[in-house]
């Protein structure tokens, strides 16, 4: 079998740069969330980081490492079935194990695209009444955006419109091991 790494045009996010914007990103999030900082937990429960499956997944478990106060997670997959009829449509595929109200939630995604995913996460988490709501992308892709969905932690703003793979990211499942975020080459795009 190929290395998976020969089949990648062009590298946009290295190894060393994603780590050392998750660094800091952690350290945002832990100042943010540290007791007198910004969380509202009525009973002062540490935030409960929600990763969004599966393209999160492994950001998720590089940004908790770093992340130096407590916290707990869960995890929720979606998926989108956006088409000619229902433009942007997502449904859910697996839902949180905790009830989120009185939490400080913070989801956790690894690309904003067009909006319709974290839009639909945002509105149907403020519904389960949640102290408070946040979101930390690593990747900002802000030129396809289709809704208006404010981010509270971005890693990087993507402002070409790449298919982008790698550090969970995939192109028909595949791709999601490649430790960096890079540009398939044409000819493995079918
Ligand atoms: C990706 C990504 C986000 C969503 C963003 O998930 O992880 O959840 O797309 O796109 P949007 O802003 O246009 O809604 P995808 O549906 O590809 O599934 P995956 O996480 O399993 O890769």
């Amino acid at each position: 079998m190929d290395l998976i790494e020969k089949r990648i045009d062009k590298t946009l996010f290295s190894e060393q740069a994603i780590h050392a914007r998750t660094d800091e990103l952690g350290m945002m999030i832990a100042h943010d969330y540290s007791q007198g900082g910004l969380a509202c937990d009525p009973y002062g429960r540490a935030p409960l980081l929600v990763c969004v499956l599966h393209g999160a997944l492994v950001f998720m478990a590089d940004l908790i490492r770093r992340i130096p106060i407590e916290i707990e997670h869960d995890f929720i997959c979606v998926s989108s079935y956006g088409n000619g009829t229902s433009p942007g449509a997502v449904g859910l595929i697996k839902d949180l194990e905790r009830p989120l109200q009185g939490r400080d939630v913070l989801i956790v995604e690894d690309i904003i695209d067009t909006g319709h995913t974290i839009d639909y996460l945002q509105r149907g988490f403020a519904a389960r009444n949640p102290a408070s709501l946040r979101v930390c992308t690593l990747i900002d892709k802000v030129v396809r955006r289709e809704t208006s969905v404010k981010i509270d932690y971005t890693g990087f703003l993507l402002e070409e419109d790449a298919f982008i793979v790698g550090y969970g990211m995939d192109y028909a499942e595949l791709y999601r091991n490649l430790p960096y975020i890079g540009v398939l080459k044409d000819e493995h795009i079918r």
